[in-house]
């Protein structure tokens, strides 16, 4: 599918990835956006700028009730299907966790199936790997969940069942359905959502406010931190490609343990601040592993998608821009 003179909905259009994905929508020249989102952790305040954009259309919407998002498909060709809980919401709110995130997609697809929308991309997680056995990771790996906490196996769980679901629509209803599995997202609009992105906004704060930084246990504990802007772009991709009832890791392939992170923040900021080290009480954590290798392999093969921005530039992106808010 054309991107071009295409009509695309984006549920959860006003977060950080959805806001990205509309950027590029309009980039390349989409006919008309629609920002599907309840504003129930999103805000419009950070994308002004999209909202005055004409091909730009704002639903207040809930993806947990079928008939509003079924009113707001008329004409829609394609659905980047983001809106969903994080592993924080999601453990602060369970119930609500597992009605959107597995139940309100279900409703995505079957307002999808008759509208006759072609082509559903879905944000999924590599939280469906778990807490993964070292060695490189590709899309065959299964969930190891045994060594993990219950928000992460929760949430992990609520994104398998998303990624079936779109494998079900497309072999049985011909709605064609791509299921993107982003590593550790962050960039320009970063919010306080994600757990492992947290702490470089957690990081840069303490620092602007000349405090020490806590780095969790010895800072050895590594993430993919990949892009925002990349993966928008893996989203464009992944609608414009032929490619149906896939899963494709969205990361870099490279893992960034939290001393570096903490480097790479403090030579931007220009600090000279040590960082303690220790546990906060209470912390909600995912996994906690020093190794991780994510294959990149077959999205690059089927999609041709490679990503651009590298975390020294990255991080320097969401700094300025952090910036510029204050
Ligand atoms: N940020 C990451 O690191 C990351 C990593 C892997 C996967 N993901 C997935 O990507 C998606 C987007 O992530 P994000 O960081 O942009 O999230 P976000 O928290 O910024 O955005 C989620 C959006 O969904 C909206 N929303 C929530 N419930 C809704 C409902 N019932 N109906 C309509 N809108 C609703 C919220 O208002 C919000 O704008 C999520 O599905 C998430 O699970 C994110």
């Amino acid at each position: 599918m054309q991107i071009k003179d295409g009509t695309f909905m984006v549920t959860g259009g006003i977060s950080l990835i959805g806001s990205h994905v509309t950027e590029q929508l309009l980039e390349n020249g989409a006919k008309t956006v629609i920002l599907f989102d309840n504003y129930s952790l999103g805000s419009t305040e950070m994308i002004e700028h999209i909202l005055k954009e004409e091909r730009v259309r704002l639903v207040r919407g809930d993806i947990t009730r079928v008939g509003e998002l079924y009113n707001a498909l008329e004409g829609v060709d394609g659905i980047f299907a983001i809106a969903g809980f994080l592993t924080l919401p999601f453990s602060a709110n369970p119930e609500l966790g597992i009605t959107v995130n597995a139940l309100g997609h279900v409703n995505v697809l079957e307002a999808a199936r008759y509208r006759g929308v072609s082509k559903v991309i879905f944000s999924s997680s590599v939280a469906t790997y778990g807490d993964p056995e070292p060695g490189s990771i590709d899309e065959t790996r299964p969930f190891r969940f045994n060594t993990m906490t219950p928000p992460g196996v929760l949430y992990g769980s609520t994104k398998i069942i998303g990624e079936q679901l779109g494998k079900l629509y497309s072999e049985r209803y011909g709605v064609q359905s791509v299921s993107l599995r982003y590593a550790t997202v962050y960039g320009e609009r970063q919010h306080y959502r994600g757990v492992n992105a947290l702490y470089i906004i957690d990081t840069y704060d303490k620092l602007m406010a000349g405090e020490r930084p806590r780095i969790p246990g010895d800072g050895s504990e590594v993430h993919d931190y990949i892009h925002v802007a990349d993966v928008a772009r893996a989203n464009l991709m992944a609608m414009e490609s032929n490619v149906t009832a896939e899963a494709f890791n969205v990361a870099t392939g490279t893992a960034t343990n939290l001393n570096r992170l903490y480097e790479i923040i403090a030579e931007i900021v220009g600090t000279d601040l040590e960082p303690e080290y220790g546990d906060r009480e209470g912390a909600v954590r995912v996994t906690t592993s020093s190794q991780l290798d994510f294959s990149i392999e077959k999205i690059g093969r089927m999609i041709g998608w490679t990503p651009q921005v590298s975390i020294e530039e990255g991080i320097a992106r969401l700094i300025k821009w952090r910036q510029g808010q204050a």
